[in-house]
């Protein structure tokens, strides 16, 4: 029994390991991404009533996703099911320094969220963070 139960354990890591090729890779994070700016947005624009503490919690979140999705622009992976455009691989230095920039952002998202007493004091920052987004789609990702 003990020995059956090691062995479905590897192999389901060994699935994963499989699975995880890094076009699925980065769309994921930014899948989470969207979930989460969402739910700041929402708070933003008084679709839900703001919980500083909720909204604090969310942007320290997102400062752990920041940190994902550019590892896994690896070569190569330029071709197949993605939106990623060729500029990404042919221009990097400039695609690093829109996902400098944007984490600089978020950083600054998640301490201003922890000090925040009001809706007021997150919606400047909020905006900042979310024209990194743009910026960087704008230029790098195909629609
Ligand atoms: C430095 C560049 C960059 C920044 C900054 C960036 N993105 Fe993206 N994003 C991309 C690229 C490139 C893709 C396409 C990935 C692919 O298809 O391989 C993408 C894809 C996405 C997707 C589609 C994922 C899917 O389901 O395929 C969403 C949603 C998204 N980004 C949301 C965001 C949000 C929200 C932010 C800001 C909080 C953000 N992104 C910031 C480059 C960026």
């Amino acid at each position: 029994m003990h020995k059956l139960l090691v062995i479905a354990c590897c192999f389901a890591t060994f699935n994963t390991a499989l699975a995880a090729d890094p076009i699925t890779s980065r769309q994921e994070v930014f899948k989470q991404y969207k979930k989460t700016v969402g739910a700041m947005g929402k708070m933003v624009k008084g679709d839900t009533a703001f919980d500083q503490a909720e909204f604090a919690k969310l942007a320290a979140h997102m400062d752990e996703l920041a940190q994902q999705p550019w590892q896994y622009f690896t070569p190569g992976s330029d071709k197949g099911k993605t939106d990623a455009k060729p500029e990404i691989w042919s221009k990097p230095a400039e695609f690093k320094a829109a996902a400098d920039k944007h984490k600089a952002e978020v950083a600054k998202m998640k301490a201003v969220a922890a000090q925040a007493s009001g809706l007021n004091d997150v919606k400047a920052q909020f905006g900042a963070m979310q024209q990194t987004c743009k910026a960087c789609h704008d230029q790098f990702r195909a629609d």
